[in-house]
């Protein structure tokens, strides 16, 4: 069954999510934000919401990340141990195996970081803070132990394929014009050679890590509060694996600089030095809420002023890393490589060449 607009409310109605008597009192609204995932929100009236993702492609890899994302939940559900994860993922109401249907509870008025940044024009501090705040209590929850539960065959304990992206013969299939570039130059700078390897081998496996965390994946809404005060959850759990907590900081980190860069108007051949003079969003006017974000994500775990330090080092290399996965995203399907991926390339191996030089000069930190 290939859900669609039209049968979403059938299909919450076999499943029992949505009773038949509330589908003819109030008025039920479908819509379709298929993206990545098919996926539809559901809203029955103002009370009740549900958020439906169906895979798109069936093959193995495709529905084992779906599963990933459902473990997580279910995990965040059944371990007590878990009570931060529990705390920032929506509430999760089925997973269905056979059909890869994943579905959660709609967040109320809801929209993803990225649309909020958008929205506002501005980068607001308590988003970022909050967001910082959650992350660090996930980072600081052990992994209980994983023996005799299903999940533990969900995670791949794997370092992110970008670790090894300048290494030939990692990449399968058709790659487009774009991609192919991409990986070119990544074999052909010794630096991203050297430094890519250095973290692969220092990858650490300590938590349960998010492992595609940037502001798409981040949702903010109305906490209902009368102050008109905002929570966030975070979402897409389908690449979650036991790894480094530093690639989720980095995630973070690189999703201000990843805008900053892909925000610009590139010309020709006009040098990045120069294209950045005009940024529509200076990195200068995100600086206050990368602080917000690193330094409530620093509190939560505790870190005395040195380990801070080498965590926040770590995750500025592992961000300028994400950044390259982010580069190849935006030209799977581009026949050439665009301005901006080159840009976010040169921004990622100089950031990779000197990491405190990028955290104070690019980071404000
Ligand atoms: N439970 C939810 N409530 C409200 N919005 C959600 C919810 N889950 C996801 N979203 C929104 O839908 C978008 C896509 O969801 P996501 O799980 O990331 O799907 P995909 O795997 O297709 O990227 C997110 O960026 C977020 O804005
Ligand atoms: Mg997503």
């Amino acid at each position: 069954m290939i859900l669609s607009r039209s049968n979403v409310v059938h299909y919450l109605l076999d499943q029992g999510l949505l009773g038949y008597d509330s589908v003819v009192d109030d008025e039920v609204m479908v819509s379709d934000s298929t993206r990545r995932n098919r996926n539809f929100k559901v809203l029955r009236g103002a009370k009740q919401g549900f958020f439906i993702k169906q895979v798109q492609g069936w093959d193995a890899q495709t529905v084992a990340t779906l599963a990933a994302e459902a473990g997580c939940y279910r995990l965040a559900r059944e371990e007590p141990g878990l009570s931060a994860l529990a705390a920032i993922v929506p509430r999760d109401l089925l997973y269905d195996a056979q059909r890869h249907i994943l579905v959660t509870g709609l967040l109320p008025n809801a929209e993803s970081l990225m649309e909020h940044h958008r929205r506002l024009n501005a980068f607001p501090v308590e988003v970022a803070r909050l967001l910082g705040g959650q992350l660090g209590r996930l980072h600081r929850e052990p992994m209980p132990p994983l023996e005799g539960r299903a999940e533990a065959s969900l995670f791949r304990r794997q370092p992110p394929w970008a670790l090894s992206s300048h290494l030939s013969g990692t990449m399968f299939g058709a790659l487009s014009g774009g991609s192919s570039k991409l990986l070119q130059i990544l074999q052909a700078y010794p630096d991203f050679q050297r430094t890519l390897d250095e973290m692969r081998r220092d990858w650490r496996l300590e938590r349960l890590v998010h492992g595609d965390l940037k502001w798409e994946n981040c949702v903010v809404y109305p906490a209902g509060s009368e102050d008109g005060r905002l929570d966030a959850r975070i979402v897409d759990w389908e690449l979650a694996d036991i790894g480094d907590p530093a690639w989720d900081v980095g995630g973070m980190l690189q999703a201000y600089i990843c805008f900053w860069i892909l925000t610009m108007q590139f010309d020709g051949e006009v040098p990045l030095a120069t294209v950045e003079k005009t940024a529509p969003y200076p990195i200068a006017r995100m600086q206050p809420s990368i602080r917000a974000f690193w330094t409530a994500y620093a509190a939560e775990l505790e870190l005395d002023p040195q380990a801070a330090d080498t965590m926040l080092m770590r995750g500025v290399k592992y961000g300028a890393a994400r950044m390259i996965q982010t580069a190849y995203e935006a030209m799977q399907y581009s026949p050439q490589i665009s301005p901006s991926a080159l840009a976010l390339l040169q921004v990622s191996l100089n950031i990779l060449k000197e990491p405190k030089r990028a955290a104070t000069e690019l980071l404000g930190l």
